[in-house]
């Protein structure tokens, strides 16, 4: 999908992706030391603003004009525009201007070369001792889980994006591998729970 048709996407009045945390960007998180991250692919920032009211100072950057003037509105409301700045640019293009903490890429799905790409901007924007969190729909998701993008083309698992990062150097991972999110389904008899599968990779810049 292209900005335009992510622009579409996201012209509705409630949040497309909710204003709830990602739960692993919880989890993952918890024992750093805040400073300052960066969201790329941020959509309407329900992240962003989630690290924000936790201390961070956040970019959140996304080449979708709707997705962040939604997040504009959530930092707002969440009492934290002063720690969140937001950039309308392309991901697999966009030359950071700074050195980052923490990197999160949550749910970009792109076929492989731009995957790889914006894995390059991820890696570039990491300080020292940083760390980089990559979540995103499993490959195994579309036959194993549920919802999720439906072209397998865009689908991941942790082999890719370690492969994506092993050009960069000083990179530690500390995790990679599938994750089980459960996620609540509609069904004939009503509301039902599924488990969704994640591919999380966490690594980090020594
Ligand atoms: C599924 S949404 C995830 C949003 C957010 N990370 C979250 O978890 O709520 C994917 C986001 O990637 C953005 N995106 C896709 N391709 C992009 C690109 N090449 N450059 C910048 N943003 C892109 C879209 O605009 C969209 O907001």
């Amino acid at each position: 999908m292209d900005a335009a048709a992510w622009n579409a996407r996201y012209e509705t009045a409630g949040f497309v992706w909710s204003t709830e945390p990602n739960q692993f960007l919880a989890t993952e998180v918890s024992g750093l030391a805040v400073g300052h991250a960066l969201d790329l692919a941020c959509g309407e920032g329900r992240n962003a603003v989630w690290l924000a009211t936790r201390g961070w100072d956040v970019t959140g950057v996304d080449f979708s004009e709707v997705g962040l003037t939604k997040a504009v509105g959530l930092a707002e409301a969440s009492g934290v525009a002063e720690r969140t700045r937001w950039v309308c640019a392309d991901v697999t293009t966009w030359e950071p201007d700074g050195r980052f903490d923490l990197v999160v890429v949550m749910y970009l799905h792109l076929v492989a070369p731009q995957r790889s790409a914006a894995m390059g901007v991820a890696a570039q924007s990491l300080a020292t001792g940083g760390t980089l969190l990559v979540v995103g729909h499993d490959a195994t998701n579309l036959a194993e889980g549920v919802g999720g993008p439906p072209d397998p083309s865009v689908l991941y698992g942790p082999d890719d994006i370690i492969g994506d990062l092993a050009g960069e150097s000083d990179l530690m991972v500390e995790r990679a591998e599938r994750v089980r999110r459960p996620v609540s389904v509609d069904t004939p008899e009503g509301p039902q729970e599924r488990q969704a599968i994640d591919c999380l990779v966490r690594v980090r810049r020594g």
